[in-house]
């Protein structure tokens, strides 16, 4: 019996205490805020995400100084682009004119010591809402996919981003994107593979945001984005990643995936990133709107939780309320 002489409340007993001896702590520096960007004129709120509204050019430049303001040190760039400039193989992702160049050009020249992360992916950019090249029977081809994902990458980095984030699962593309960069002298640019991203129903708000889910219509990604059953096949994946010269890596949803975040931050001495993602924001928004939980309260539970599990950094749409 070790009670009375070990009492754990001890070390519970009082606010310093507890400062002092916290085996995590959590600060602005480790937030990447997600915006989304349209070509209209004005801000468009997104119903299912109370607070976050697709940007207008002037409402991401305010976006931008709010995260400056606030000390993130990084944001993250999503397009939600018109159908009439989508199509099957999604060619408008590697249009040096689009609007994600012009965004980071725009974002960089006004603030230049903010990182700026590009997703590199094709759904935004094809009429069908896959995230790559489709053949006819629907399939996603991987090679095919890679060579348009390189093109996108090249574009990116031209425009200045900082990091390029391919969330697509094709295999191999890691090796070929950081091949791409060298040759073209970006070898700065850093690339951070969304490495373990779950096949998940958690995406529903941002494929509304992207306007990605009326292209997708009824069809998944499961041929591509990983099965939620698996959780040593996610370390096959990042090891894979890693050695094709990723960066960084990423575990994609967030929270209900905090066993493979776990894993890999134990395996992996390099900077393994959560992504609470969509789903997760709506359902914390909608049960705080509801008065059913304290939100602010559970925003900074809910991220502490990343930073237990050993996230590097965490993708949220919180970033500012948070910081
Ligand atoms: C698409 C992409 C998705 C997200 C980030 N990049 C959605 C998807 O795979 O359909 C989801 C992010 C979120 O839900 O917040 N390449």
């Amino acid at each position: 019996m070790n009670y009375p002489k070990i009492r754990m409340r001890r070390r519970r007993d009082g606010d310093w205490m507890r400062r002092l001896i916290a085996e995590s702590a959590m600060s602005a520096d480790d937030f990447i805020w997600p915006l989304f960007v349209h070509e209209e004129k004005e801000d468009a709120p997104i119903e299912s995400m109370p607070g976050v509204s697709r940007l207008c050019a002037d409402g991401l430049l305010r976006a931008a100084d709010v995260a400056m303001a606030a000390g993130i040190p990084a944001i993250a760039l999503f397009p939600a682009i018109p159908a009439a400039q989508k199509n099957a193989d999604g060619s408008e992702s590697w249009n040096p004119q689009g609007l994600i160049p012009r965004a980071i050009a725009a974002v960089k020249s006004r603030f230049p010591q903010l990182g700026i992360v590009a997703d590199v992916a094709l759904d935004p950019y094809t009429s069908h809402g896959q995230d790559g090249v489709v053949n006819e029977s629907g399939e996603v081809l991987n090679d095919e996919t890679i060579a348009a994902l390189k093109k996108q990458t090249l574009m990116l980095a031209a425009a200045g981003a900082d990091i390029v984030a391919p969330s697509d699962m094709m295999d191999g593309r890691i090796g070929v994107l950081r091949d791409a960069l060298e040759k073209a002298a970006y070898s700065r640019v850093k690339i951070l593979s969304y490495s373990a991203k779950y096949a998940s129903s958690f995406y529903g708000p941002f494929r509304e945001a992207a306007q990605t889910a009326a292209a997708l219509g009824g069809a998944d990604k499961r041929g591509y984005q990983m099965d939620f059953r698996n959780r040593r096949e996610a370390l096959e994946e990042m090891r894979l990643d890693l050695s094709e010269g990723a960066d960084m890596l990423m575990v994609k949803p967030g929270m209900p995936y905090l066993d493979v975040l776990r894993d890999a931050a134990r395996e992996f001495d390099a900077p393994v990133l959560a992504y609470q993602v969509s789903g997760e924001y709506a359902m914390i928004c909608a049960a705080a709107a509801n008065g059913w939980i304290d939100g602010d309260k559970c925003i900074i539970e809910s991220l502490s939780a990343f930073k237990r599990a050993g996230a590097r950094a965490i993708f949220t749409y919180f970033a500012p309320q948070a910081a």
